[in-house]
């Protein structure tokens, strides 16, 4: 069976050269990932960097290596990179201009999954900008509806990439022989309705009412007030949940809570929320705080984090009305 290359689609989409060659260029980054994600347990670069990120957190040592390998591919057409590994801005030109990309990334997201060999992904962001700008961190803020593309790469059983230039979602995976990223799951849609629900569960008792609400009455089934069971699932891994709901439908839920009220919720904006959000609309889904559509979210800072809940668009209008009753 022929399958269509990354270019190939890329060019049957009408992409103008300079995407493709950012894009390119973030596939090669994202295949380099995938070969030091697994050659780790060889290597001994699983363990902890000894390090905290710009949110506090432990990094591992392949987040620092994977942030490294994208800053070093990723650079045609781009004025600024910005990372969830760096707390600046990487200004890599010094008077951006109409036409220079602004990307942003989440370089290895699900990282504590590393330690016990489950999916990791990388996560990306594009916008294009339509003026020059300052070099100004603050000119970064620019909201998700501005993005013209977004994906992710998924390193898991097999390595792939899930992209939208803005028409539809396609899958590809990383082909080991010939190094090729090859169409595999063309125009992915997110079916309507769902009986499947992923939430980290542990955190119920510091939910919010419609949260709490919401889970209660799916977990109650058939009997309760949803007239349905529901499945449940909880990778840990934005990108594999995410995967999942991209192939088979369902909902994502990372709300604000009690432990995490403090910074506005657990996921970032910029590098999680919006190229999830934008895949999800892309394949007919829906990706929203629960009060509003993320895509129209105004940034106020380039690691800010913001309430996510997204998949299947029937069950998000249903969770958005838990929210506003
Ligand atoms: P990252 O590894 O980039 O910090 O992101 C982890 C995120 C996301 O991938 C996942 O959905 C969520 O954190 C898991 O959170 P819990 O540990 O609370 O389950
Ligand atoms: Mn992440
Ligand atoms: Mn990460």
């Amino acid at each position: 069976m022929h399958q269509k290359t990354l270019r190939q689609e890329l060019d049957a989409q009408g992409t103008d050269a300079d995407l493709t060659r950012l894009i390119e260029d973030i596939a090669v980054a994202c295949a380099r990932i995938a070969d030091r994600v697994r050659h780790g347990a060889f290597a001994g670069t699983l363990g902890a960097a000894g390090t905290e990120n710009v949110q506090g957190e432990t990094q591992k040592e392949l987040d620092v290596i994977s942030d490294e390998i994208f800053a070093g591919i990723v650079s045609s057409g781009v004025a600024a990179l910005v990372s969830e590994e760096v707390d600046t801005v990487n200004w890599l030109k010094d008077k951006p201009q109409a036409g220079d990309f602004i990307v942003y990334y989440d370089p290895l997201d699900g990282s504590s999954n590393l330690d016990v060999n489950l999916s990791v992904g990388t996560i990306f962001s594009i916008v294009r900008l339509d003026e020059a700008i300052a070099r100004d961190d603050a000119a970064v803020r620019i909201a998700g509806t501005r993005q013209i593309a977004a994906g992710y790469a998924i390193y898991g059983p097999s390595t792939g990439l899930v992209l939208t230039v803005g028409q539809g979602v396609q899958g590809f995976t990383h082909h080991p022989g010939s190094g090729a990223f090859l169409l595999t799951a063309p125009d992915m849609r997110i079916p309507e309705e769902t009986q499947e629900f992923a939430i980290n569960a542990s955190r119920y008792d510091k939910w919010e009412p419609p949260v709490r609400t919401y889970i209660d009455d799916c977990l109650r089934g058939a009997n309760g007030p949803r007239d349905k069971t529901f499945n449940m699932r909880w990778c840990a891994s934005m990108v594999a949940d995410v995967h999942r709901i991209l192939t088979r439908g369902g909902v994502f839920l990372y709300p604000r809570d009690a432990g995490n009220a403090a910074q506005g919720g657990k996921l970032r904006l910029m590098y999680e929320a919006n190229p999830m959000g934008l895949l999800v609309e892309a394949a007919g889904g829906a990706a929203s705080t629960g009060r509003g559509r993320i895509l129209e979210v105004s940034p106020e800072g380039h690691h800010q984090r913001v309430p996510v809940i997204l998949g299947s668009k029937a069950e998000v209008a249903v969770i958005e009305e838990y929210h506003s009753s």
